[in-house]
This record gives structure tokens, sequence and C-alpha cells, in this order.
């Protein structure tokens, strides 16, 4: 996590102390570091370099315009989900020609929004959506391109919540039914069949699963050539891991040292959806201690930032390191506490049972690896405003995302005149 670093006792995004963004923005905000976001961007494409590739960031994983024009500057692709994700792709400035749209759920508005600008390519997950993207494109006279889902139902070994390429798993058409969608779609008027997509999960940290899934992706490639139909694209999705704890995923350099020589030959152009390994660790959620408690049986370090803010830990039980602002000593006592937030659950925990050193109100903590799928999935919870977020950019820093207010959490609600 080289871009948060204590310096001088004080931990530092890039050149700036948190502290100072605290007492100028207030807290819990996210913060991002512009260079770790353009080294990590930077690690995943040179890694591939040698053979021809799109990567479109999963913004999913952190969808702030900021960070989306930061990847479309240097020449990124975007993996879009939702109508709500290509309007923010297309206010970024993303060239719809490099945005890929997948999703289990498309209704038909969000396809035509998408026909409409001219995206590269859905990637299909079912039969009867091949219909409905068929159909809706016919309707506004159009040829819709297509790339199918396919599940190539191997095990990347993540939490069961974020495998995605397993037989029972929603994602996708089954291997085994895969050659015949692949012909269905190929006698649709107005679909273009251009690709293959699959994504088999999220927080992979073994090279082998996307080595399998690859495999039995080449032989598909291979088998709907034979029947004469030209497989331009190949998206192996995102899922690369990071290190939340002491997890040891593999670099995207040696993942494309895994893949590459299946790669190579192949004659396609290769699709990414990284998310999480090239925002997570770029980001950190940074919170104020607002009181410390201790119940007989537990210690608790009430802070301001909650379940609302970052979902992770009490969605899956995710951990997230949690370092305080100001450097402990070494050879402080480490006491095991609950981080909990303010909001009223039982299960709002940012971390359990973590031994760190004295705190006490006032005092900063920075939530780790917050990155991806921190902000994205934050809620308005209890009433509570959403975080600011801020972009650091060596000595200096932008706030990207003012806080929320309270005016912002009643927008569009309205009181029906019987009742008044
Ligand atoms: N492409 C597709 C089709 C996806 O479904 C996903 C993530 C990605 C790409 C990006 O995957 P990544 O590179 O970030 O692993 N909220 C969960 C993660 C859910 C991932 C969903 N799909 C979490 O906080 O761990």
């Amino acid at each position: 996590m080289g871009d948060f670093i204590y310096r001088e006792g004080r931990l530092h995004c890039e050149e700036v102390p948190l502290e100072r963004i605290a007492e100028e923005v207030g807290t819990p905000f996210y913060c991002y570091s512009h260079a770790g976001l353009v080294r990590r961007w930077r690690a995943f494409s040179e890694a591939f370099a040698s053979v021809d590739h799109l990567i479109c960031y999963a913004m999913k994983a952190n969808s702030n315009l900021a960070i989306l024009k930061l990847f479309i500057n240097m020449g990124g692709g975007v993996d879009i989900v939702s109508g709500g994700e290509l309007h923010r792709a297309l206010l970024a400035g993303a060239d719809p020609s490099r945005i890929v749209f997948a999703g289990v759920g498309k209704s038909r508005g969000e396809i035509a929004e998408a026909l409409r600008a001219g995206i590269l390519m859905f990637n299909v997950e079912s039969l009867q959506e091949i219909e409905v993207v068929n159909n809706v494109a016919g309707e506004l006279g159009r040829t819709a391109p297509v790339a199918l889902r396919v599940n190539p139902d191997v095990d990347p070994a993540t939490h069961p919540y974020i495998a995605t390429g397993l037989r029972e798993s929603k994602f996708g058409i089954a291997f085994a039914e895969a050659l015949e969608a692949f012909r269905r779609a190929k006698e649709m008027d107005h679909l273009e069949v251009v690709g293959i997509h699959s994504h088999i999960g999220s927080q992979i940290t073994q090279e082998s699963p996307f080595v399998d899934a690859l495999e039995r992706l080449v032989v598909l490639v291979e088998k709907l050539r034979a029947e004469g139909l030209a497989i331009r694209y190949l998206n192996l999705g995102g899922g690369l891991g990071i290190t939340y704890k002491d997890e040891s995923p593999p670099e995207p350099r040696q993942l494309a040292e895994a893949l590459l020589p299946a790669m190579e030959d192949l004659g396609v152009t290769f699709i990414f959806e990284p998310g999480r390994t090239i925002v997570g660790n770029a980001g950190a959620l940074v919170s104020r201690v607002l009181y410390t408690k201790a119940q007989p049986e537990k210690a608790f370090l009430v802070v301001d930032a909650a379940m609302n803010d970052l979902a992770r830990p009490s969605l899956y039980d995710a951990y997230q390191a949690i370092w305080p602002v100001a450097e402990p000593d070494a050879d402080a006592p480490r006491v095991p506490v609950d981080v909990v937030g303010p909001v009223c659950e039982s299960g709002d925990f940012l971390a359990k049972d973590r031994p760190l050193p004295p705190l006490g109100p006032g005092d900063l903590v920075a939530v780790m690896s917050a990155g991806a799928y921190g902000f994205t999935m934050a809620s308005n919870y209890n009433s509570r405003p959403r975080a600011a977020e801020i972009l650091v950019v060596g000595s200096d820093y932008h706030v990207i995302r003012q806080r929320e207010r309270y005016e912002d959490l009643v927008r569009g609600e309205t009181v029906p005149d019987f009742l008044r």
C-alpha cells in the first residue's frame, strides 16, 4: 500500500498528511492516490502489451467521475452494468466504442440507451436476453454487437458471494449450452456476434482459475470458428485479487506470464475488466474516533464511519486493515477492539477483535484497501450523508465529491397533499 505511508509519525497519502484533509474537509472521507491509480493501471496494461488488448475498467468498483476520467485519459474503456453507469461513463467522456455492457438483468430501456450511444458490445447473459437485444436493435433499426457471456465453470476459490463462474451461478450461459446459444445468436437478424465474454469471480488470488478458464474458452473459440463464426474479441473479465491482510495475489505481470502462451496466437483482441486490482489499494477511508467504550466482554472504538460508508466488513465479513493516522510506537501495547460505527445495528462494524494501539476520542484512523467497492456500495442508511471523496496528487488534493448535505438526503421526496 505504498501510496499511504508514515512520514514523521503521520500517515500521508502521497505528500499530503491525512490530518490536514480531515481538518479542512471533515470526516469521514475516502482518499485516493492519483499516483497509485496510474501505477496500477500501467502495470496491468504493460503486462499484456504483447497482445492486442483493451482494458475496460470495471466502474462498479469506483465510479467517481474524476477516477473514470483519469482512466479514460490513459486510453481505457469502461465495463458498465447499468444505464446509470452508462450515464456516468459518457459524462466522464468515455469513448462509446470502448464501452462493454454486462449484467444478468438489462432492461429494454437500458439496452436501447446503450445502442443509441453506440457501445462496443453487449455481454449477453441468457437466451432470453439475446432475443430482447435482437428485438430492441430491430426496433431502433440497428445491429447490436454482442459477446455471449459463457460460464467456464472453474472454481475461483474466493468468497461465495463474489464467485461468479461456477455452474450454479446466476451469471452467464452454461458452458455445455454455449455452442447452441452462439448458433441461435448467429441466426438473429439484428445481432452481430463479435466475441466471448467471461468473468469467473472477484478477489481471486491465484493464476490457476484464470488459466483453466482461458483453456476452456480457447477450445470454444476454435469450435466456433470451425462453424464459421468469427470471434474477434475474447473478454477475460476482471477478478484479480489484492492484499487486504496477508493474501499474496499474483502481480498482473505474473498473471500475464501464465496466460500469454495461450493468448499470443489466437488472433483476437483481448478485453479485460479489472476493477479491484486497479483501485482497491489506492484508496482508504479516513474516520475519526468518537468514543471508546469498554463493556464487560469487549472493548469498542466508536468511529464516525459506519457500514453505510463501507459495507464490506458487515456484508462479507471482509478484513480491512486499520491504521492509526498518528504512527503508534512500535512497543505500544496492542489490545483487541471492535471498531464500530454509529449505525443502529449490531452488524455495523469495520473490524472485529482487531489488535490496535491505544486510541481515544479525536484520533484519526484509516481503513485501508477501501478504494474498490467502498464508496460505490455506500448508502444513506440511518439518514447519514455519504462521505466526501478526495483525490491526492503529489502535495495537492482535490475534493472529487463533496460530502452530501441534508438536502441531498430528501431530494425527490414529496409529502402528498392528503397528508398535509
Ligand atoms: N466484470 C464483471 C462482469 C464483474 O461482474 C466484475 C465484478 C468485474 C468485472 C470486476 O471484478 P474485480 O476486478 O473488481 O474483481 N462487492 C464485492 C465485489 C463484487 C464484484 C462483482 N463483479 C466486494 O466488495 O468484494
